[in-house]
């Protein structure tokens, strides 16, 4: 198979591409390393890419249609998509809206206008995001659960980048499958996102802000297993005209204090905790209900924060070392 892949060079992106990779796929990997980030990250998880045969990487912005677009032709040979190229963090969303519809919605509409002329495009799987749940109360979150409430700019790009798909499914019959990620962390992971910002500040010996005093609870998600579910349901492509939207997360919803003390243990020093409000843009809580893409593809997350902390922060220390 050759996959595209967006995002190649991110997070979830560089995981993926490298188990297609291990798997004996093709990848074409496509990214325009915003510098949203360190770019240097970026560089450093393409560069491991780089170094496997079957990569080939495109510098090359989603939302820019005259360089997408003849993708479809010049590219023949893909027959699989999977689209995590976007402008993440909803905090970030307040800062610069624009980016977000840029890189979400447009570059979300030139992909699939893309995808709907490639000739053997047989499944696109795409990123959306459990942020689309907002300030839903009922818990585990479920995919039939009404999802008209986004609590940031950016859920809110990502719930009109599911339904572009809806519409494209009908009008094209684009095979799609839309999943819901559920705070992902790990090896590689994202500066922006809370297990990085606290190991750095715990070993900096700077206070960690919690919000309600580390009472909030997400579904924190191994990187390993949200690839593992990836892959199962790119490998399932949805009926042409009928695209899926499913969870993908741990089914495990953990209070972010006791993340903290994972990750204090794992790194063997105490944080000092700061206690803040919970800011407009994030949620009380989120829950995966995660039976349909058990039901689908097998899906079962197996790496609880006990092994899955250890394992960034072992990371973590490495990078931070220089590598
Ligand atoms: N990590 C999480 O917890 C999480 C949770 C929910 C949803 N998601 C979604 O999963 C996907 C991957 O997230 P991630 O954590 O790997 O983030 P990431 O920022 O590490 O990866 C996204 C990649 O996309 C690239 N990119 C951004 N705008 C682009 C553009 N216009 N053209 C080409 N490339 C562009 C970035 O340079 C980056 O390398 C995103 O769609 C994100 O919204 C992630």
């Amino acid at each position: 198979m050759t996959v595209l892949v967006t995002g190649a060079a991110g997070f979830i992106g560089m995981h993926v591409t490298e188990a297609l990779l291990a798997r004996g796929d093709r990848v074409i990997g496509l990214d325009n390393l915003t510098a949203y980030y360190d770019p240097a990250l970026k560089r450093a998880r393409l560069a491991r890419l780089e170094s496997r045969s079957g990569f080939t990487f495109l510098p090359v912005d989603v939302a820019d249609r005259a360089a997408m677009l003849p993708l479809a032709v010049r590219h023949t040979e893909v027959t699989r998509i999977v689209h995590l190229a976007a402008q993440p963090g909803v905090r970030h969303s307040l800062v610069d809206p624009f980016a977000y519809v840029e890189a979400n919605v447009m570059g979300h509409l030139v992909v699939l206008e893309m995808a709907r002329r490639m000739p053997r495009l047989g499944h696109l799987v795409y990123a959306s995001s459990s942020s689309v749940y907002g300030a839903n109360r009922r818990l585990p979150f479920t995919e039939t659960d009404r999802v008209d409430h986004p609590v940031s700019l950016y859920a809110a790009t990502k719930r009109a980048a599911e339904l572009m798909s809806e519409s494209h499914a009908h009008l094209f019959g684009l095979p799609q499958t839309g999943l819901r990620f559920f705070t992902v962390y790990g090896p590689w992971g994202r500066p922006d996102m809370a297990p990085w910002m606290f190991a750095e500040a715990i070993l900096a010996g700077r206070p960690i802000t919690l919000y309600e005093g580390g009472r909030l609870k997400r579904d924190f998600t191994f990187v390993e297993d949200i690839v593992a579910g990836v892959l199962g349901c790119l490998d399932r492509p949805a009926p042409a005209q009928a695209p899926r939207i499913l969870n993908i997360g741990n089914h495990r919803s953990e209070e972010v204090r006791r993340f903290v003390a994972v990750l204090e243990h794992a790194l063997g020093r105490k944080a000092s905790i700061v206690d803040a409000p919970r800011p407009a843009t994030d949620v009380e809580e989120t829950f995966a209900d995660i039976s349909a893409i058990a039901a689908l593809c097998g899906f079962a997350p197996r790496t609880p924060i006990e092994d899955g902390v250890p394992r960034f922060a072992e990371w973590y220390l490495s990078w931070r070392k220089g590598g």
